[in-house]
């Protein structure tokens, strides 16, 4: 398989934008004892990076749902593979996902956790594509706003590949698949 692929977005990029939210979640969340909820598997390396830079008593947990399988395009079903193990009511919760698209998943996870009766919920993102959003939802942080590319690294897939890489890289489905 020949992988055609540009870096969109290098680690030191990464590393600033994930360090600038971090002393963002700092302030905002100050004096409280927030539980970051990563959303698997996309969402761990950025998670693992973003609670390092969170300098307060934060706690985190994981919740897996069903997207994209080995394709590339969204089935707009939303399916819960893994629930979290925290009873979340009272708790200031904060959403940790990879990438929004079409919305449908955050939409789906906020609607969720919402009706367990968190003190607060907000999400982050390390990516959004603003052109592909098909719900209309408010992410308070979002790393980079990216056009309608597939992309992977930084813990993002392709049928399960590349999660491992440093760089986030534009993938260009065609020649993949050659
Ligand atoms: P949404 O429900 O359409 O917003 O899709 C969100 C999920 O789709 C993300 O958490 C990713 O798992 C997946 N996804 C969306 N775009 C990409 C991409 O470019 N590369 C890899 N996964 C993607």
């Amino acid at each position: 398989m020949t992988l055609g692929a540009d870096v969109l977005i290098p680690a030191s990029d990464i590393q600033e934008k994930v360090r600038e939210i971090g002393a963002r979640i700092n302030e905002d969340y100050w004096g409280k004892n927030p539980l970051l909820v990563g959303i698997l598997r996309g969402a761990v390396v950025v998670l693992a990076d973003l609670m390092r830079n969170v300098d307060l008593a934060c706690e985190i947990d994981f919740m897996e749902v069903g997207s994209y399988g080995l394709g590339s395009t969204s089935s707009g079903i939303v399916r819960i593979l893994k629930d979290l193990q925290e009873d979340i009511s009272g708790r200031h919760v904060l959403i940790v996902e990879d990438i929004i698209d079409t919305g449908l998943t955050m939409s789906y996870l906020h609607d969720l956790l919402l009706t367990r009766k968190p003190a607060s919920l907000e999400s982050f993102v390390l990516l959004s594509k603003p052109s592909r959003r098909q719900v209309d939802i408010d992410v308070k942080y979002v790393g980079f706003e990216v056009p309608d590319v597939f992309v992977v690294g930084y813990g993002i897939d392709y049928a399960g590949a590349y999660r491992n890489l440093p760089d986030i890289l534009a993938l260009e489905l065609e020649s993949a698949s050659e």
